[in-house]
């Protein structure tokens, strides 16, 4: 893979993810086998904005390669809170670490990234644009799940548009063949036009519905999103959609019999708890899943995943 920094699934090509997922399978099959491969390796954990599953599964990943971690869980706590620079913080990294994930609330870091930092820099998730991994190791659950990621047909629900892992995942989607989307939101919540102008640019197939109702028994996947409570410039509408969706499980009950229910986590109240014991709930897999998928990606990044 010859990127040095991924800010956008748009950077991978079909080939770059089957090659991350192949990895990714054998890192998952035999552990052990990788428990050295960082060895010495520094990763910095970048995080300007609060995470729990994507800090914690990179340093996880991280530790089972046998490499160190450091790093910051908030702005407060690094020198942003005393004004420093993105760019100022990136360069320091550059000395401190062999590879870096940042999480920053702020759009187009990655175009800072690409100039300032001489180690590889994964995105954590930046502000409302994108969050490519989360879009891989959500590929990589439906690839585990149904072998191949063509002739599916995928629901997409929630907050369409301030949820980053949602463009993330359509641009990553589009890359494959016949694949039915239909886009699940109110209309208060549809893709930013910026999304829906490169959607347009490729085959995805997609309809807009306000109601999982009108699709539940087409569908292979229901991915669904949090209402993203932290970007609302108006307090007022999120209290007026923060319940909007809530799926029981008298809402699947005509939903074909190979259904999974997908969710990037953390999850509010658009799925119920009672659907957590039920066959069709993936969102605890994919979190596991996300281990495998960054262990595969530091390899990757540090090219340490040659003869894997
Ligand atoms: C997502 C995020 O941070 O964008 N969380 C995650 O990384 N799994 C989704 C969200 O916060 O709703």
């Amino acid at each position: 893979m010859k990127i040095e920094h991924l800010f956008s699934v748009r950077e991978m090509s079909k080939k770059d993810i089957f090659n991350t997922f192949s990895l990714a399978s054998k890192i998952e099959q035999n552990p052990e086998k990788y428990s050295n491969s960082c060895k010495n390796k520094i990763l910095a954990a970048l995080f300007f904005e609060s995470s729990t599953r994507t800090r914690l599964s990179f340093e996880s990943a991280m530790l089972r390669l046998g490499g160190q971690i450091l790093g910051f869980t908030s702005a407060k706590v690094s020198s942003a809170a005393k004004g420093e620079s993105i760019t100022d913080t990136i360069r320091m990294t550059n000395h401190y670490a062999h590879i870096a994930v940042i999480r920053h609330f702020m759009e187009g870091v990655g175009e800072l990234a690409k100039e300032f930092a001489t180690i590889p820099m994964i995105s954590g998730g930046t502000g409302t644009q994108e969050h490519p991994t989360q879009a891989l190791l959500d590929l990589y659950t439906i690839h585990k799940e149904f072998e191949d990621i063509e002739d599916l047909n995928i629901g997409i629900m929630g907050d369409l548009l301030y949820g980053r892992t949602i463009p993330s995942l359509l641009f990553a989607l589009s890359k494959f063949e016949n694949i039915k989307l239909h886009l699940i939101s109110p209309p208060a919540l549809r893709i930013r036009d910026n999304v829906d102008f490169r959607l347009k640019e490729t085959n995805l197939n997609y309809s807009v519905v306000d109601n999982m109702k009108e699709v539940i028994d087409e569908l292979d996947v229901l991915y669904v999103t949090r209402i993203q409570k932290e970007r609302f410039p108006d307090p007022t509408d999120y209290e007026r959609l923060k319940d909007v969706y809530n799926i029981k499980s008298s809402d699947i009950e005509n939903a074909k019999d190979n259904l999974i229910i997908m969710h990037p986590l953390p999850r509010i109240t658009e799925i119920s708890y009672e659907i957590d014991a039920l066959k069709q709930a993936r969102y605890f897999d994919q979190a596991k899943n996300g281990v495998w998928v960054r262990m595969a990606l530091i390899l990757k990044f540090l090219g340490l995943d040659i003869n894997e």
